[in-house]
Formats: structure tokens, sequence, C-alpha cells
């Protein structure tokens, strides 16, 4: 027995029953008579049978029925079949399922991604029928549009189809931060901030969980790159591991408890996240009062029974060796029985409120004529006009364009690997110019449509369904039909397209930087359309963050889509002719280079040993064990750019529309709790055009004895689409844990005493209105009960 069991054998034997509700039911059968379903036929109603008993106790009665077999195979799931992309039979494609017990009448669950809409195979063998999916905008593009409001209509619309695909949990929303913008997953997650992602993750869960289906927010926690994923160890000093990466988390959970929580692939301080007792113990359940269950990610850590130890209640997609590491350990005295139970708790009681124990009659027709509607309102309320000069934007309806760059005619509607989605179509930018009627100049069009199936048919078949293929080259328009597009158009639009996705970041060049082709392509279609005192407008259907500093010159307008999903086309359409007025404002913010980011030296991490290392169970990750030392600290995103001063090309925050917006009359109401407040501001439209504006609240908190951000966001608010001279009065609560520091020397969240100065306005940069308030003394808002030091102190750079 190693000495880290010994240490917690007794803590979760312990922590189980408090856990798990106490006393231990030993009646397993009523008396009562109601109508019931005999699941295991024995003649009479077992309380876990007994719909009129609370679900704890049914639970507690239906593992006290099962043998330790039976018990290590709910504890994993069913495995996983690659070719066949996913491990349920009851819905191919999906990623995993849960065993059934057919002697006591238990029916699998089927769990499913992901972030962007539902993940399951659109045809079936011997089926006519199609079950595609609605691609929805990708997070980073959900979180632009700072609407809770909507982004929880859209969960609305994924939650309908998970219901009716026949899914019980939904493997989403991701909720990662955005501290690197090489990192591959970014675009599943919302923001640089963990006040945006865990609003924005609360919302879809909300939205899909009043379905009466479950939601996974993961990767729990830190997973923020994706080189040798399984075997990175991420290094983070306390304070911002509380402040920045758990924070996020403790946001979504407390505004939306979520079914489930799936732990990353990564080691956070030493210890991987799946087996770690004092996260999932102490910091997720007792310090943040999560109560349903955990997941392992795929084939994620290296001990089942110190998974199952640990409280990581289920391990997916689950596989034989696993089971049996578990019952050796149970019998050999390093695993309690009690633990186990303890972790079978949180799954029955999530089984006995799912679609499948309850027998759903699911219709395997869910609206999506109506999903793609919400799809395409979500889609164009995400883009974010990053410029617009001598009002290039919007169009009027009978302005012809010229449309070049591949992506134009093949737009990326959202990332590869478990986030994408198996939609009906994408609607291109230049089907979306065809659908509103604006015509497009055809012998490009044509051009690029020829050059593009040439260069698609030289490809080689992709190997996986989350292979990420390499983009075409960029098809480089001759000189002639250039001058033939510029004749016959009045504006050229310019779109560059990125993708990625899980098992690889991204690189710097020619990805987050351009290539010489696009810069090329940018250079030379400007030149010929100001030459004829024409505009050029750039989109940038990426689903991160790319260099702009060095070309936005040479165009008038750039909009930015992100990946906005099926309906992307239409949706950037709406904006550009005007029927959308743009509201989207980035979550995430976009620096003048890479070399900016204060993590660009050390992303993703170092490797600790040259030794290459491959996952056991299928082979196909492959890697080295490393280190990535989270030297940036707290100054994560804006929270860095803005203390250290450095200029970065659009703000956190930051975002055009067509008319013009003041912010006034701020007010701050304090309240009885000395550090809460109620703050208050008119927002006005001032210019020629509906439109609706996202107001930001941040703080600048004192100087004190700990770190502090120069500003931080400690709320927001969107008006409604507001008519010119018209004004909205918004409201914002900002709460002590929001103004709070996490102070690791008084193991407590705690607000410092002094001045706080809360600015109000349109990015982090374009503030209206100030007002300072002051605390007279140190308020402890939270004190915390484990400790989460890595082994060493990690060097982070400091302001001074
Ligand atoms: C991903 C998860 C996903 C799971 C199941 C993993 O590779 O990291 O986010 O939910 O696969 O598809």
């Amino acid at each position: 027995m190693t000495s880290f069991f010994k240490r917690t054998l007794l803590a979760c034997a312990v922590a189980g029953v408090s856990a798990c509700g106490g006393s231990n039911t030993t009646s397993n059968t009523s008396s009562v008579e109601a109508a019931f379903t005999d699941r295991n036929q024995n003649g009479v109603m077992d309380d876990y049978e007994n719909p009129a008993l609370d679900v704890t106790s049914r639970a507690k009665n239906l593992i006290s029925l099962l043998s330790l077999e039976q018990k290590a195979h709910l504890l994993t799931g069913t495995g996983f079949q690659l070719n066949n992309v996913g491990g349920s039979e009851k819905v191919p494609g999906a990623a995993g399922s849960t065993f059934a017990i057919p002697e006591l009448g238990i029916p699998a669950m089927v769990l499913a991604d992901g972030p962007a809409g539902l993940r399951i195979s659109p045809t079936r063998d011997n089926d006519t029928a199609s079950y595609f999916a609605t691609a929805f905008p990708i997070a980073t593009a959900l979180a632009s549009t700072w609407n809770t409001a909507l982004v929880t209509q859209v969960g609305d619309a994924m939650g309908e189809e998970v219901k009716e695909y026949g899914v019980d949990l939904f493997l989403a929303p991701g909720m990662n931060i955005h501290a690197n913008p090489l990192a591959g997953r970014n675009f599943e997650y919302y923001s640089e901030d963990p006040l945006v992602s865990g609003l924005m993750a609360a919302s879809i869960v909300n939205g899909v969980e009043a379905h009466g289906v479950g939601t996974t927010i993961k990767h729990f926690v830190a997973n923020n790159a994706e080189t040798s994923r399984m075997w990175l160890d991420a290094h983070i000093n306390e304070q911002a591991y509380r402040e920045i990466y758990l924070r996020g988390f403790e946001i979504a959970i407390e505004a939306s408890q979520p079914w489930a929580i799936m732990t990353s692939y990564n080691k956070v301080n030493g210890v991987y996240t799946s087996q770690d007792e004092v996260l999932l113990e102490t910091v997720l359940r007792d310090e943040f009062g999560y109560e349903g269950l955990v997941m392992t990610d795929w084939f994620a850590g290296d001990s089942a029974p110190a998974q199952m130890q640990a409280g990581n209640d289920l391990i997916m997609p689950g596989m034989p060796d696993q089971r049996q590491a578990i019952i050796d350990a149970v019998n050999n005295g390093t695993l309690l029985e009690t633990t186990l139970d303890c972790n079978l708790q949180r799954i029955v009681e999530t089984l006995l409120k799912s679609p499948s124990y309850n027998d759903y009659a699911y219709s395997n027709q869910p609206d999506l004529d109506a999903h793609a509607q919400v799809a395409r309102q979500a889609a164009a309320e995400g883009v974010v006009l990053l410029k617009n000069t001598n009002h290039a934007l919007p169009i009027q309806s009978d302005t012809k364009i010229a449309a070049f760059g591949n992506t134009s005619y093949d737009f990326i509607a959202g990332g590869t690997g478990s986030g994408d989605v198996n939609e009906a179509y994408t609607v291109s930018l230049v089907d979306g110019l065809n659908n509103a009627n604006v015509p497009v100049f055809e012998p490009l069009k044509e051009a690029y449509t020829a050059f593009m199936a040439a260069e698609a048919a030289k490809r080689p078949p992709k190997k996986h369904f989350f292979e990420l293929q390499s983009p075409l080259p960029e098809f480089s328009v001759p000189e002639a039909l250039l001058s033939d597009a510029v004749e016959a158009s009045d504006v050229g639009l310019i779109t560059i397209g990125r993708n990625a996705g899980e098992f690889q970041d991204r690189k710097l060049d020619a990805d987050f930087n351009l290539t010489d082709a696009e810069l090329s392509m940018i250079a030379q279609v400007s030149a010929a359309y100001h030459k004829a005192g024409k505009p050029v407008v750039a989109v940038l259907n990426t689903g991160g963050v790319v260099e702009v500093a060095s070309w936005r010159e040479h165009v008038d307008a750039i909009v930015l889509p992100w990946q906005g999903g099926q309906e992307a086309g239409n949706a950037l359409v709406d904006v550009l002719t005007g029927k959308v007025n743009p509201s989207g404002r980035l979550a995430t913010t976009f620096p003048l280079a890479y070399s900016d980011n204060p993590t660009a030296t050390v992303f993703p991490g170092k490797p600790t040993s040259e030794e290459t290392v491959k996952d056991p169970y299928i082979g196909l990750f492959v890697g080295k064990h490393m280190q990535f030392d989270y030297v940036d600290g707290i100054y994560v995103g804006y929270r860095y750019y803005d203390t250290f001063n450095v200029p970065v090309a659009y703000e956190f925050g930051y975002g055009l529309s067509y008319t013009d917006f003041s912010i006034s009359k701020v007010t701050v109401q304090p309240s009885e709790n000395p550090a809460e407040f109620t703050i208050k501001a008119a927002v006005s439209n001032k210019g020629k055009l509906p439109g609706k504006e996202v107001v930001q609240v941040y703080v600048t908190a004192p100087a004190g004895n700990l770190p502090k951000a120069s500003k931080s966001l400690v709320a927001f608010n969107k008006t409604a689409s507001l008519q010119p001279d018209s004004t909205e009065m918004l409201t914002f609560s900002v709460t002590a844990k929001q103004l709070a520091s996490f102070s690791e020397q008084q193991r407590a969240w705690v607000v410092e005493a002094g001045d706080y100065t809360f600015h109000v306005g349109h990015s982090s940069q374009n503030i209206a209105q100030q007002v300072t308030v002051n605390i007279p003394e140190s308020i402890v808002v939270e004190k915390v009960l484990a400790t989460l030091t890595p082994p060493a102190p990690v060097a982070e750079i400091s302001p001074q």
C-alpha cells in the first residue's frame, strides 16, 4: 500500500458517508401498494423501484443490491469503438455509454459530445433515415454575444436534440480559459475571463437541463494545451489556480449545478486531475458545493483505483482492465467498497433521473428548422466588427460583391475532434450572399470552385473522424480575373479561414500568423480595389485569434464571424447588409503579435524526459512527459496586457456597431454587505440605426498586499435592441467574491481595505465613467479548506 493510499483511505471513508447522505439503508423492499415497474421481476416493489421515495434512498437501495462485479461495471463505461466512432449501440456515434444491468432492469445511459451541438452519426447502417444535429456557433462565438439569455436559448435548442435523439448526458459545455492563442481547443471554450466563461457555461447548462437531460462541464481543470495532453503537468501557483482556472467552474456550479463534470487529461501540480482527491472532494464538493457526478475524460489518468479513491465517479470510456483493477483493489484492501458506493451513489442518482431510466420515448425528430434559426441568431449576435472605416459596412442591398479566399466558398462551421457536429449543411459566405440576393461575381466563383475541387481531389482521405486536414493551398487569382472582378463589383470580400481541433495545438506560422499567400492576396486585392476607389472587407472565419496588425491597414473593414455553425454564412450576411447591427464584443484579446502573450515562450511546456509515451488503449495518443509552468500567474489575457501596459490590436470587450452608444448616469449603490454593490448605468443610442450595446464593469482594487490586475471584469450586461435616441437603464450586481483576491497566507478570499474604482464602459480600454468607493476594513469573504500549491513555486512575472 502506498503512503498516498494510507493517507486517504480513512479520509474518503469518512467523507464518503457524509457526501453520500448518511445512514446505511438496509430495507430494500416496500409493502406500500403503488404503481411501479417491477424492474427485477421479483414480484415486490424494491425501494429503488418506488417512485414515491427520494432519489437518494432509491439509489442507496439499488447500490445495496449490486455485486462487486456489477459495481465495477457501473463505475466504468462500456468502451470505445474507434471505427464506429463511439460507444453506444442505442445512439450510433455517441461518445460512450454506461453498462446496463438487465438483472435489475437498469438501462444504459448514453453520453454524447459536445460544445457546438450534439455529435452523433448522421446515418446508420440499414436505415434510410438521417440523424443530423444542428451545428451551433462555437463557444468563443457564443461568448462574443455577451448575451446570457440568448446562450440559454442555444442551450435549450441543444437540449431538445440531446433528448429527442435518445441521449442522457451531453458532454458539454467546455469552459477552459483562453490563456494562449495557440491552444488547440480554444474554439470549444469561451473566454480568457473566468466570469464570462462561468456565466456562459451556466447558460448552456440551464438551457439544456431544462429538458431533463444532463450536461457535463469540462475539462476540470487547466486543459489549456493539447500537446502531450495526457502527460502534461500544469504547475500553477495557488492564487492564479483559484482566481483564474478554478473560478469559472465555481461560478458555473453556483449558477447552474450541472449533472456532471469531466476531469481533464492533464495533471495539475503533479497529480492527474482525475486522481486528485483534494481537488475533487475538498475543492469541488466541499468548497464549491458541487452535487453531481464526476467522470474522466476518455482514457485519462493512469490508475482506476486512484480515480475511485479521488471521487472521480465514472471512468470513461471504460476498459476491462480498469474494472479488474477496481475489483482487485477492493479485494486486496487498498480500496474500500464504501468508497465505490459513494461514487456509485452519484452515478445512480444521475441514472434515476435520466430519460433512459424513465423510458422516455424519444422521437429522433428534433425541430431542426427552429434550431437553425436559433443558430443563425446566435451566430449573427456573435459577429464582432473589428474595423470599419469610411462606412465600408453595412453594404447596400444592390452592392455587387466579389469574394476572394478559398474559405469564402467553403465556410468552416466549427472545429474538429469531439467538438465537431455532423450537421446537414453549412451555409458559406457566398451561399449567404446568394440567399440574400446580393449579386456575386460569378467568374471568380467558378474559378475558385474549380481550383478547390481539383486540390481537394489530391488530398488523401481522412484517417479518423477527428483528423485535422491541412488546408487547401490558397488560390492565386490571375491578374486579368482580378481586374474583371474589380470592374464588375462594388466591394471585395476576402475570407481568411482557420481550423483547429483536439490532439494538436495551433502553430505560429501559417496559422496564428497569416501565410505569405494570404498576405499577398490581401495586398493585391486591396491595391486593385483601392485604385478603383472601392472598399475591401476582410472576414475572419476562424476558431481563435489570428495576427491582424501587420495587414489591417490594407483593408477598410474587418469582420470576425468566428466559426458560426451551419448558418454562419446567412448570419454573416445579416451583419454585412445591416439587417443585424453587430453587437458582438471580444471575450478574448487580439494581441499585436504572438510574442506579446506572456506565455509565448513557455507554451505548451517542456519535456521532462526524452522518452516517447503512448496511451495504453488505442495507441493513438503519443507524446512526452511535459511540465507547463503558468508563469503568467493571475495576469491572463487583458489582466496582463492592461497591467503591464502592453498595447494590443483589439482589446478584450472590444467591438464596433453601426450606431453609437453613450453610457451615463452611473451610480453605485452600497448594500448591507460592505463589499457588495448594485451599479446602474444609462445606455443611450446616439446614432441612426437600432442596435444593442454590451456594457462592462471592471474594478481596480487597491494595491494592498495581494497581487492584483489593474482591471478585472466584475459584471456585464447587454441592452435590448435600442432605437435611435432611446435609453435603457442597465443594472449590475457586484458580489464580494468578485471583488476579492485569494490570499495564500490567510487561506481565504479577501477584499482588502481601500478604494475600489468601478469602470463602466464599452470595452476594457474604452471606459465611459468611473466611480470610486471606499471599503474601510479588509473583509474575509470565504475561508478555503484545501491547499493547492505546486511541488515548487512557479516563478511568475510581476508588474513591479
Ligand atoms: C475529449 C472530450 C470528449 C471525449 C468524448 C475526448 O477526446 O477530450 O472533450 O468529450 O473525447 O468524445
